[in-house]
Formats: structure tokens, sequence, C-alpha cells
């Protein structure tokens, strides 16, 4: 996807910081560049940096290699190690660090003081400190005590990002939302301001109210996936096709078509975190969120029985060669973060299998895991082959070479994503999710 074509210039172009370039801290950078801001990131990572200095994309995401280096031509967006000179003539500073789960599921806020604790003493008193990463309700109000114990008055905004792995430019040029919370209104109007050229519907409110839309997003999310799931399940359990359940479904445009394809379980670097977070930050309150409890345990299961079936189809798994189609997360990225299809892997390595492992984008390290070139070579001896990761070329794939290559016949499609009837026409047995 090519970056889309050029906004109106904002009426009037600011200097901005953005400490962290990763998924968001770069597409943030890189999107109000090309709106005209004038951005200086700062990134603790030094090959990071290193690639970043070089011209460099270190993330895999489509377009957003060209938004950088026209932002860097154009000389606004720059790259630096020190989070305060990145800052120090800012007119607001985008927080974009990891808050990664910490202790009893709660969040992890070390990356994201550590940042503020390195532009306290330079911003100025008014200068928005703008929260991108993924805090829970009380963070803001957190981290202002925090930085008022280093002498510094800057008021905290929290602005969340939505963006997906894998349409992360097209979500930052063209959000469906942009979200501002903050208890100083001055604060919360000039970050608003700095998303005008994006033409998105901007909700503005309090700090805590920001935070909790991020998260409900993602608990709602995570909790509609984990329906579908258990509704998969049940309709192998009863004789159902879960295909035609979902498709009923998602005709009611009350329920709409997102989100209601069955899978091995939601994973990726947000959704477990997050949802676990908001879990113990409503515990923090006194407040069960039972719901959301069993979506957890429930997600969990799905790897389970995702992994059983591989079990029942290989006849066991010692001894056994699994063909792994995917090991990203998602379609679309090369994030292996709290991939399903990783964790899949793990489980069959355990269990005694070997894995041979093809995936158009991501990487892994893992003992019993060799990566191989293509869908082909994955298949090849294989006695049973696993669709972990939606990528589009899977759906593609001609199921007669694969049939050709495999040791067994079985095929486990975790993703409901290869055509049952074109796979079973190639004498394999076909075995999808609530089917
Ligand atoms: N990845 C997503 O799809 C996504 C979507 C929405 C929100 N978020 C949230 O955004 C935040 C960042 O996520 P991400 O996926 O971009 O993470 P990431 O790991 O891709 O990037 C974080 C970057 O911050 C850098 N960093 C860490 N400490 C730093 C410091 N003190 N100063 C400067 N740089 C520092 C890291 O080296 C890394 O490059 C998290 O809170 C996440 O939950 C992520």
């Amino acid at each position: 996807m090519a970056p889309a074509p050029d906004h109106a210039a904002p009426a009037a172009p600011r200097r901005l910081a953005v400490l962290g370039a990763g998924y968001v801290g770069l597409t943030t950078a890189a999107g109000f560049a090309h709106a005209g801001h004038r951005v200086r990131v700062g990134e603790a990572d030094a090959r990071r940096l290193a690639a970043l200095q070089a011209g460099e994309s270190p993330i895999t995401e489509p377009g957003l290699a060209a938004l950088v280096a026209a932002g860097v031509a154009a000389g606004r967006l720059e790259f630096c190690a020190d989070n305060a000179a990145a800052a120090a003539d800012a007119e607001a500073v985008f927080v974009a660090v990891p808050t990664p789960e910490g202790a009893g599921g709660r969040v992890d806020l070390s990356f994201v003081m550590a940042a503020l604790a390195a532009v306290a003493a330079v911003v100025g008193p008014s200068t928005p400190l703008v929260i991108k990463s993924s805090v829970p309700p009380g963070t803001a109000a957190r981290l202002t005590a925090f930085l008022r114990e280093l002498g510094c008055a800057a008021p905290v905004v929290v602005n969340p990002e939505f963006l997906q792995e894998g349409r992360a430019v097209q979500d930052v040029l063209h959000p469906y939302r942009v979200v501002v919370g903050s208890d100083d209104r001055d604060a919360a109007a000039l970050v608003a301001g700095l998303h005008e050229p994006f033409g998105a519907p901007v909700v503005i409110g309090g700090a805590a109210s920001a935070e909790l839309a991020k998260y409900a997003a993602n608990a709602y999310l995570a909790t509609r996936l984990t329906f579908v799931n258990a509704i998969a399940h049940l309709a192998e359990a009863v004789g159902a096709d879960a295909g035609d359940v979902l498709v009923a479904l998602s005709l009611d445009p009350r329920v709409g078509p997102h989100y209601l394809r069955p899978g091995p379980g939601y994973g990726g670097s947000c959704f477990p975190k997050d949802v676990r977070a908001l879990v113990a930050a409503a515990g923090d309150h006194g407040h069960d969120l039972k719901l959301l409890r069993a979506v957890v345990e429930t997600n969990d299961d799905q790897l389970d029985r995702v992994a059983a079936k591989v079990r029942t189809a290989a006849g066991g798994l010692q001894g056994k060669v699994v063909g792994l189609l995917g090991l990203a997360f998602k379609g679309g990225t090369a994030d292996t973060r709290s991939s399903p299809a990783v964790a899949l892997a793990e489980r069959l390595t355990a269990a005694g299998a070997s894995v041979q492992a093809y995936d158009p984008a991501a990487r892994v390290d893992l003992p019993g895991v060799v990566l191989v070139p293509d869908a082909v070579a994955a298949a090849a001896g294989a006695d049973v082959l696993l669709v972990a990761t939606e990528w589009e070329e899977f759906a593609a794939l001609e199921p007669a070479a694969l049939a050709a290559v495999m040791r067994g016949r079985a095929v486990v499609d975790a993703r409901n994503l290869l055509d049952r009837d074109a796979v079973e026409a190639a004498g394999l047995e076909y075995r999808g999710l609530g089917r």
C-alpha cells in the first residue's frame, strides 16, 4: 500500500518530538512529518537507530519505508539517541515506548517513566507530554505525580494509538478516530489540532476516558474473537458449520462482518497484555471483570484445542513432521510477539514433533523449528500441514502442489483460510475450525 496522497499542510507546522521508533512511534512520527510538522525522534535501541539513520525502516509495514524516506528527504524527520535533545525545543512530546505486561498482569510503566524522566528537565511548563503508549485508566494521574516529583510542571495528555499492524501507515494517515484526554484543556486542544490534517473525528475528554477508550477497544475486539472461537467450537460439537453460522451473524447490521473468523486465539503485542492489564487495573479499583477473565481463559484454551487437532490429525506428535504455514501473529506483519503460530510451534515441538515453518516475513529462532523458504518446502515430507497465520499468499496456494510433496494427508486450517473443496479435491483431508 503506498502512502496516501499529500494532506493539506497544517495551518501551523509544529516542532514535535516522538520518543520510541517502533510500530507506533515511527509511524506516528512519519505521519506527522507527512502532514507538515517537523519531528525529531528519540530511539534508545542503537541498532534500530543506526538503521533509521542509514535511511532504512527497521519495521516491515506497507508504505512505511517510503513515508520515512519522504520525511527525511523533506528535512522534517530526524532521529537521535538522546531523548532530551529530541524534546528540547518541541511543542509537544509524544511517548511511544513499550508498555509490556508486568507482575500480576499489571502494566509495566518503567519504559514510559524512563522516557519522561529523560525529558522532564528540558520541556516547558505547558508543553504537552503525550502518552501514545497504551496505558490503563489512572496512569496519567500517576505519571503527572511522577513528573511533579521531578519538578516538571508539563501537562500529561493521553492520545492512544489504534493502528493495526500490517496497515499502520493507512491507519495513522486516515484514522477512524483520534482520542485525546487530559485535565489540561489547552494541552488537549493543541494535541487535537496536530491531527487536523488527518480529517478524523476527534474525541476529547478526560485522561481516564482516553485511557479506558483504548483498553475498551482492545478488550471488545478480543472478546469478539473469543466469542467467535467459542461458537466455532460449539458448531463442531453440534454438527453445524461455523462458516454458515458466522455469515448469517455477519449479515445482521448490529453485528457486522469484521473480526468474525475463527482462529487459533488472539495474540500479538497488544490484545493479550492489554486485556490482562485491564483486568488487573479493574481489580485495583475493587472491580472484578469476570467477563474479561473468562475471555483470557477461553483464549488460552483455544491454543490447546488447535494443538489437539493437529495431534489427532497426525495420529500423535512424537516423531512427526508438522509443516507450519505462518509465524507472524497475523498476516501482513513480521511481528511474532505473542504469536499464536509461535505458541503452537512450541507446543508441537514440546510434544515431540519437528516443525518446518514458512512465513513470508516473520523469522524465529526456536529449538525444533526449521525455517524453510516457501510453503511447498514446509509441506515436503510433512505428516500434517498446519495453517497458523492468515497470509493472503497461503489462500492462493495450489493444494495439488502441497499434496504431491506431503507424507501424510492431513491439513489443519487454524484460520479457515483454504478452500476446503480444492484441498479435498487434491486428495488431502481438510480440518478447519468449526466445520
Ligand atoms: N504495535 C501495535 O500494533 C500497537 C498499536 C496500538 C498501540 N500500541 C502501543 O504502543 C506502545 C508501543 O508499541 P510498539 O508496538 O510501537 O512497540 P515497539 O517495541 O515496536 O517500539 C517501541 C520502541 O521504543 C523504544 N524505546 C524503549 N524505551 C525507550 C526510551 N526510553 N526512549 C526512546 N526509545 C525507547 C524501543 O527501542 C522501540 O524501538 C505500546 O504501549 C503498545 O501497547 C501498539
